[in-house]
């Protein structure tokens, strides 16, 4: 369990951006389920999906799961290109912040920019609802031009967000991130980190993706957890700020996590390709750790 400052909220379980919509209650597609409480938000840590200063087409254009053309199952995980599709930071201000009720759905909005400016902004105004954190995600993989690869640009981006913001930063990182020069310069800035998803090109080098022609996408699920998981393994023998496992696919996996030092486990793409799944083994992890 992570305890954020100074809110002192646990973080155990989380919902990864992108999973449970942008305010947790879930996408068109999810919401019978959260109905009859098979998919239940409150127990988890909900990230929201990605939110850029202005609004971003990205490539979900539809909320009909039967029209997906950017989401392909894998066998083991799944393969996105969503991008950062999403309706702006006025928006989100306007419709989801005001009724963030963290008793309720313990909400962390997840927020991206390569303008310092926006960023501050952004974290400044956030700070005045009832989150339990602020997520900087510097690794989409399917928007290879705004991933932060800069690693002096991504510190003084959580320098800023950490100055006019009192909520926990935790910021989101790619496998390909050269974290041992990253990540000792964040200690007592960044209160957590969290893994994104492997683009295509680092998962299958030799293999075209079938999204090549909207950037390869993001792989993730079981099938990346070679790759997941050894970042997890490298930041917990490097630095002190503490890990979000992800990948998690079977029940087995959240104890492979905590086993291997991560302070919480998320659960991604399993919410897409076995909506069910995550609710039930955090029910039975809760049951079992008795937490
Ligand atoms: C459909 C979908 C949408 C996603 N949207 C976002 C997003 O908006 N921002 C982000 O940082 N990560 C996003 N992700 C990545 C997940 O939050 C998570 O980091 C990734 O799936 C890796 O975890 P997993 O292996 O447990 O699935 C998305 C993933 C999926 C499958």
């Amino acid at each position: 369990m992570i305890e954020l400052l100074p809110n002192k909220h646990k973080l155990e379980y989380v919902a990864a951006s992108g999973t449970l919509g942008f305010d947790g209650k879930g996408y068109p597609w999810e919401q019978l389920l959260i109905f009859l409480r098979l998919i239940d938000p409150s127990l988890f840590t909900v990230f929201s999906k990605t939110i850029t200063f202005e609004k971003t087409k990205g490539n979900l254009r539809t909320y009909n799961p039967l029209t997906w053309s950017y989401i392909r199952p894998m066998r083991g995980g799944s393969l996105n290109s969503v991008g950062l599709s999403n309706p702006g930071f006025q928006r989100y201000l306007e419709d989801v912040a005001p009724k963030a009720n963290s008793l309720k759905i313990p909400l962390v909005p997840s927020i991206t920019s390569r303008s310092i400016n926006e960023l501050i902004e952004m974290a400044q105004k956030l700070n005045r609802y009832d989150f339990v954190a602020i997520e900087n995600s510097v690794s989409c993989p399917n928007i290879q031009e705004d991933c932060l690869t800069d690693l002096d640009e991504i510190i003084e981006g959580c320098k800023a967000i950490k100055e006019v913001c009192e909520l926990p930063l935790i910021l989101k990182l790619s496998v390909n991130h050269k974290v041992e020069e990253l990540v000792p310069k964040l200690e007592g800035i960044v209160q957590a980190i969290s893994i994104n998803s492997v683009p295509w090109s680092t998962a299958f080098p030799k293999e075209k993706s079938p999204l090549a022609h909207l950037g390869g996408g993001g792989v993730s699920g079981q099938i990346v957890q070679v790759h997941t998981w050894e970042l997890v393994k490298k930041l917990v023998k490097i630095t002190s700020i503490p890990v979000i496992g992800p990948s998690v696919w079977e029940f087995e996996d959240i104890g492979k996590l905590r086993d291997m030092g991560a302070g919480a486990v998320s659960f991604g793409s399993i919410f897409l390709t076995h909506p069910l799944r995550a609710t039930k083994f955090v029910r039975k992890d809760m049951k079992i750790n008795k937490i």
